[in-house]
């Protein structure tokens, strides 16, 4: 792909024109638009691997089947169950239609999805945990189908929310939007974290900054990292086939937590509610596509 987008460069680093010259020593000074592959230029600068078409259809189908699965478990889910069976719910299901739960194994965690309850953040494991009628439940999804990787999550109430529940969960949602609202060609990665952090702190709610955004597709965890909080105009540039995530964890009290003995559950330090939404998206010429679209 070649293109003339505004981009980044060093004027020691490589031309983006793929002259193999320095930039100073090549088209720093010419006046006429650099012809740059972006290919090329974003996985040297970057790590980062834009999408081509086939991989983003790869992408939008594994996503499919893991909005399927969302809308599955919110009509199953139910006070009185414990987060296993949400499990045992997500694995089979994903089995069943030819994918596999990315999560299982992955770097040594147990289940094949994250359920995360009131004060959890992320990374809950399913277990004998009762969920309950009041609770918050955050869902976590990513289902591997043909080779590629899609990831989404959302925050349920279970029966009638309080008060807390309803402002956290309806802060994390605004917050996610106002995210994506910065996802066009030409804003940068550090807007949609600019983004998300005004809106937050607005709120009088407050970022974590442990747990970040992710590029994804033919890997779990791809570059770029993707934060939820940061400066306007930082960061890398927003360019066409970028997929990567973005799943703010917003809290009612502060950002502090701490991990559990499992070495996975994520909680907040001040037992202050949690709530987060998360979408798996691909940068298109005039904004951008969700490939896991889940009315957040
Ligand atoms: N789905 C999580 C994310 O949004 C990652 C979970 S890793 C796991 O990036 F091992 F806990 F599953
Ligand atoms: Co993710
Ligand atoms: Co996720």
């Amino acid at each position: 792909m070649t293109n003339t987008v505004n981009i980044k460069v060093g004027r020691n680093e490589l031309c983006p024109c793929g002259s193999g010259k320095k930039y100073k020593k090549c088209c720093e000074g010419s006046k006429k638009p650099i012809p740059v592959n972006l290919e090329n230029h974003y996985r040297k600068k970057y790590g980062i691997d834009l999408k081509k078409e086939k991989d983003i259809d790869g992408i939008r189908e594994a996503g499919k089947l893991v909005v399927e699965t969302h809308k599955l478990v919110e009509d199953f889910i139910r006070p009185g169950m414990s987060t296993d069976e949400i499990n045992t719910f997500v694995h089979d299901y994903t089995i069943k239609h030819g994918a596999i739960p990315a999560p299982l194994n992955y770097k040594g965690y147990p289940k094949s999805v994250c359920v995360s309850v009131n004060d959890v953040i992320c990374h809950g494991i399913p277990g004998d945990l009762i969920i309950n009628e009041g609770d918050i439940v955050n869902i976590d999804i990513t289902s591997i189908l043909n080779g590629y990787y899609a990831d989404s999550n959302q925050t349920l109430f279970i029966g009638t929310p309080g008060d807390d529940a309803k402002k956290i969960v309806q802060v994390a949602r605004d917050c996610f939007r106002a995210g994506m609202s910065m996802v066009v060609p030409g804003n940068t990665i550090g807007d949609i974290g600019w983004a998300i952090q005004t809106h937050a702190e607005k709120s009088g709610c407050s970022v974590v900054r442990e747990f970040i955004g992710h590029g994804i597709g033919i890997d779990f965890h791809e570059a770029p990292q993707v934060p939820h909080f940061g400066k306007r105009g930082s960061g890398v540039p927003l360019v066409p086939g970028m997929v990567f995530t973005v799943e703010p964890m917003i809290n009612l009290g502060g950002n502090r937590l701490y991990i559990l003995d499992d070495e996975w559950t994520a909680v907040t330090a001040d037992g202050s509610l949690s709530a987060q939404f998360e979408e798996t998206i691909v940068v298109t010429e005039d904004g951008y596509e969700s490939l896991t679209p889940m009315d957040i």
